[in-house]
C-alpha cells in the first residue's frame, strides 16, 4: 500500500460509517456517554452503550433517567425503536465497528492521573477487539495517554493499528445543562494514531457535528487540558482580584462587567466559591503531572490551584468575618448552605466547593444544613458523608438561621425573598447585588 492507497479495512469502516450502518458502542454513560449516545442515535446510528454500573442500566432499560437534565423521552424513544441498546455485557463489544470510550478520569489522593478506569475499558477492549473496528478515547487526560497507554495494549493481539483497527483522541467538551451548545454544534477535535485513524475518526464525528483534525493523538489531548488550563487560569486571576476588591471596597463583579464592553482583547470570567466538577479542578494536573518526565514545572496550574482552592477557606473567614458584626460566633451558629451542585442548574456536585465548605462550618461547630433543588440528598462520596437531605426554604426556616451561604446560584432561588426572610446573608455568587434595603445584611464573599 502506498501514499493515498486505502486498506480495504479502512475503506470498508469509511462506507459504514457513511451509509450509517456501522454500529456505535459507547463506553461510560455519563454525563458524557449518555447525550452522546442520544445524538449518534439522532443521526441514525445503532448505538450500543455499556456501563459497569448495573444500577444505571437498570434505570434507563425501566425508561428512567439518573441525570437530571436529560430528558429521558429521548432515551426511551431511541430504546424503543431499537436505536439504542444499553448493556452490562462487554462481550458484546465485539458488535460496535466505532468504540468511544467516556469513562471519568479522576484524580488519585495524592493529585496524580487516576487511569484505572480507562486502563480497565482498554483491557476490555483488547479482550474483545476484532479487525476493522476504531477505538476512540473520550476521556480527558494527560498527552501521550492514547499512544503510551491504549495502543500498546491493544496492538498486543497482532493486530495494527492502522492497518486492522483504528485508534483515535477526540476530547469531549460537553458543558452539561448548556442550553445553547452540546453534542450536535461543539465542534470536534480529532487526532488519529495514523492518517487512516484520523480520517476514520474525523468521518464518524463528521456525522454528528463540524470536525477540526490535529495532527496527533497528543496534540488532540493537549488541547483539551489547554481549555481547561484556561479557564483555571482566568477564574483563579478574579478569584483573587475578588479578595482584593472586598479589602479595597471595589465589587469585582461591576469592574468585570465594564471591561467585557471591550470588543476585543477581553472575555470575562466570573468569580465564585472555588472550583467544581470534573474538569477544571481537576484536568490541568493531569498536565502538571506529566510535565514532571520533562522536568518542566507547570507554574501558571499550580498557582491557579493554590488560589482557587483556598476560595472555600475565604467563604469561610467572611462567614466567621459577617456573624462576628451580628455579635455571634461560627460556633453553635445555625447555618443554611444553598446550592451544593457545583454550578447553576444541574445536579453534578461533584468536587463542589459546597462540600469543603460544609464539612468546614461542621468541624468549626456550626449546625449546618443545606437546600439544593436539583440535589435531594447527598449520597456518599469518597471524600464526604454527610448523610443529609435538601430541607425546604420556607420563611420560617430561613428566620431560623444564623446565617445563609449561597453557594450556587440556582434559577429556581427567590433571592429577593431570601434576602428579606433571612437574618445574614454570605453571598459567593453576586445573585444579590440588585436587591436593595438589605444593607449590613448581606456579605459577599
Ligand atoms: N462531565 C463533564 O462535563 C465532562 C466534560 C468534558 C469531558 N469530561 C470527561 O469525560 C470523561 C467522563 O466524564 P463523565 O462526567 O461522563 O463521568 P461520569 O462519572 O458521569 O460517567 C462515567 C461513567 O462511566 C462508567 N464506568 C466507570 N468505569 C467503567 C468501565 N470500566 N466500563 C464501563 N463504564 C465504566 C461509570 O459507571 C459512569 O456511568 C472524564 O474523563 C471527564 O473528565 C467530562
Amino acid at each position: 500500500m502506498k501514499g493515498n492507497d486505502k486498506s480495504v479495512t479502512q475503506v470498508s469502516l469509511l462506507n459504514k460509517i457513511e451509509k450509517r450502518e456501522a454500529v456505535v458502542g459507547i463506553i461510560g454513560l455519563g454525563y458524557v456517554g449518555l447525550p452522546l449516545a442520544i445524538h449518534f442515535g439522532h443521526q441514525g446510528f445503532k448505538v450500543i452503550g455499556f456501563d459497569v454500573d448495573v444500577r444505571k442500566i437498570d434505570m434507563l432499560l425501566r425508561g428512567e433517567s439518573y441525570i437530571k437534565h436529560i430528558q429521558m423521552e429521548q432515551i426511551g424513544e431511541k430504546i424503543k425503536a431499537g436505536k439504542l441498546d444499553v448493556t452490562v455485557d462487554f462481550n458484546r463489544l465485539s458488535e460496535a465497528d466505532c468504540i468511544l470510550i467516556c469513562v471519568p478520569t479522576p484524580l488519585t489522593d495524592k493529585k496524580e492521573p487516576d487511569l484505572s478506569y480507562v486502563m480497565d475499558t482498554t483491557n476490555c477492549i483488547a479482550d474483545n477487539l476484532r479487525a476493522g473496528q476504531i477505538v476512540i478515547l473520550e476521556s480527558t487526560t494527560y498527552p501521550g495517554t492514547t499512544e503510551e497507554a491504549l495502543l500498546p495494549r491493544l496492538e498486543t493481539n497482532d493486530m495494527k493499528a492502522g492497518e486492522d483497527f483504528f485508534l483515535a483522541y477526540s476530547p469531549e467538551r460537553e458543558d452539561p445543562g448548556n442550553k445553547k451548545f452540546d453534542a450536535a454544534n461543539i465542534p470536534k477535535v480529532v487526532g488519529g494514531v495514523t492518517s487512516a485513524c484520523l480520517e476514520i475518526a474525523s468521518a464518524l464525528y463528521n456525522c454528528i457535528t463540524k470536525v477540526v483534525p490535529v495532527s496527533s493523538t497528543g496534540a488532540a489531548e493537549m488541547t483539551k487540558i489547554l481549555e481547561n488550563t484556561f479557564r483555571s487560569v482566568n477564574i483563579a486571576l478574579v478569584n483573587e482580584l475578588k479578595v482584593l476588591g472586598h479589602k479595597m471596597g471595589i465589587d469585582i463583579f461591576e469592574v468585570i462587567n465594564a471591561a467585557a464592553t471591550k470588543p476585543f482583547g477581553y472575555t470575562p470570567f466570573y468569580p465564585g466559591p472555588g472550583l467544581g466538577g470534573h474538569c477544571i479542578p481537576i484536568d490541568p494536573f493531569y498536565l502538571s503531572w506529566k510535565a514532571r518526565e520533562y522536568d518542566f514545572e507547570t507554574r501558571f496550574i499550580q498557582l491557579a490551584g493554590e488560589i482557587n482552592v483556598s476560595m472555600p477557606y475565604y467563604v469561610i473567614d467572611r462567614t466567621i468575618e459577617a456573624l462576628n458584626q451580628h455579635e455571634k460566633s461560627l460556633k453553635g451558629s445555625k447555618i443554611l448552605v444553598l446550592g451544593v451542585a457545583y454550578k447553576k442548574d444541574i445536579d453534578d456536585e461533584r468536587e463542589s466547593p459546597g462540600y469543603t465548605i460544609m464539612k468546614m462550618l461542621s468541624e468549626k461547630g456550626a449546625f449546618v444544613s443545606y437546600n439544593d433543588p436539583w440535589i435531594p440528598v447527598l449520597k456518599q462520596t469518597r471524600k464526604y458523608n454527610f448523610q443529609k437531605n435538601s430541607i425546604s426554604i420556607t420563611p420560617e426556616v430561613l428566620r431560623e438561621m444564623d446565617a445563609v451561604i449561597i453557594v450556587t446560584d440556582h434559577s429556581a432561588y427567590d433571592f429577593a425573598e431570601i434576602v428579606r426572610q433571612s437574618n445574614l446573608i454570605i453571598d459567593t455568587r453576586n445573585a444579590t447585588s440588585k436587591i436593595d434595603g438589605a444593607d449590613g445584611k448581606i456579605f459577599f464573599a
